[in-house]
């Protein structure tokens, strides 16, 4: 009797609960996932600065390929946050992304294996890239240059997943231009939704002009913090609003997630079984298993709706019909 309460003791304690969490990560980060039929580019967006865009693009590239697939990212921000995150090089002089926008150069010729991840990829921004959206002003096909230096990409790939900076211009347009799903990440705080209808309105007017395959797929709620009601109330209201697109997966505040980037690692290598590298392992499921429910297919069942009824939601306000409602939400609790 005595044993077994000590055991039980012994197993509850947080290192023992790491333990378990990172034996129970890995092993399911070895179960593999289902390969799409065709690579699924993804462009996680949200002109909103600091909303977890590339720590989201990062550890869910880490995770699917943690799962047996191949993946490459593709950083579109000078700022080079994501090529960091991965251990990638990017002073000036490593070629780029800048490159293959503005110079036209194979998209082969500046992809790196990132060392850590088996199967994950990364063409990385240089600082260079902060005058591409001047530079691209007056190229031929200036919002198709990252689409075409994809369809030229002969490597076979399951996802790309391009890291966009916080603006909507010419490397953002860029990149919806390129994808077929939208993922936006939303942060669990006070005016988290502000510009969101900005956002939509944007990939509405590129559906309609540039790639009718575009659509939202996914929403991801980040920086959740269980202990605040804010939090919830943000997440509850994001939910109703789009109930087909978010994950069930929220990603929690995590000190493991911000610290992982300064060593250049994601943290599924940094911290495996750590809370924050079990949520974005969650979530990189949910991502793929959505594709399968609709047999396989590179669409996902929201885009296949969103054709028809809009998932039901109102149609007033924009031309997504997210717009009016949504620019702010209607929380009075303070930042906190
Ligand atoms: N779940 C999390 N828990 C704790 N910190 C996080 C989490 N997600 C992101 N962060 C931190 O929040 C900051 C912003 O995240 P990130 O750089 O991913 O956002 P972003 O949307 O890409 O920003 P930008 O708009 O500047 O490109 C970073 O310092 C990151 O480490
Ligand atoms: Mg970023």
């Amino acid at each position: 009797m005595q044993d077994s309460e000590t055991i039980d003791q012994i197993d509850d304690t947080p290192i023992a609960r790491a333990a378990q969490a990172a034996v129970q990560a890995i092993g399911r980060a070895g179960e593999g996932l289902p390969r799409p039929a065709a690579t699924r580019v993804i462009v996680v967006a949200n002109q909103k600065g600091g909303v977890g865009k590339t720590t989201t693009t990062v550890n869910l590239a880490a995770s699917l390929a943690m799962h047996g697939l191949r993946v490459l990212v593709i950083d579109l921000d000078p700022q080079g946050n994501a090529s960091t995150a991965l251990g990638i090089d990017h002073h000036a002089e490593v070629p780029s992304i800048y490159d293959v926008l503005v110079e036209g150069k194979p998209l082969a010729d500046v992809v790196q294996p990132v060392v850590d991840v088996e199967g994950l990829f990364c063409c990385p921004a240089t600082i260079d890239l902060a005058g591409a959206e001047i530079e691209l002003v007056s190229l031929v096909a200036r919002e198709s240059r990252l689409q075409r230096a994809i369809a030229a990409y002969e490597q076979p790939l399951d996802y790309i997943l391009i890291d966009c900076p916080p603006s909507l211009g010419l490397l953002t347009v860029n990149a919806l231009v390129a994808g077929q799903e939208v993922l936006i990440p939303i942060q669990c705080e006070y005016y988290a939704l502000e510009g969101l209808g900005q956002l939509l309105r944007n990939v509405e007017l590129v559906r309609a002009h540039l790639n009718p395959a575009l659509h939202v797929s996914t929403i991801l709620l980040t920086m959740y913090d269980a202990r605040t009601r804010l939090a919830a109330q943000v997440a509850e209201e994001v939910r109703t609003h789009f109930q087909q697109e978010v994950l069930h997966t929220a990603i929690p505040r995590s000190v493991r997630i911000s610290e992982a980037p300064s060593y250049g690692q994601t943290v599924l290598t940094y911290d495996p079984g750590s809370t924050g590298a079990l949520s974005y392992l969650e979530a990189a499921r949910e991502l793929a298993m959505r594709a399968v429910g609709v047999g396989g297919t590179t669409g996902s069942l929201v885009g296949q709706q969103r054709d028809g009824q809009q998932n039901g939601r109102p149609q007033g306000g924009g031309e997504t019909g997210h717009g009016a409602p949504m620019a702010q939400h209607g929380t009075t609790e303070g930042n906190r």
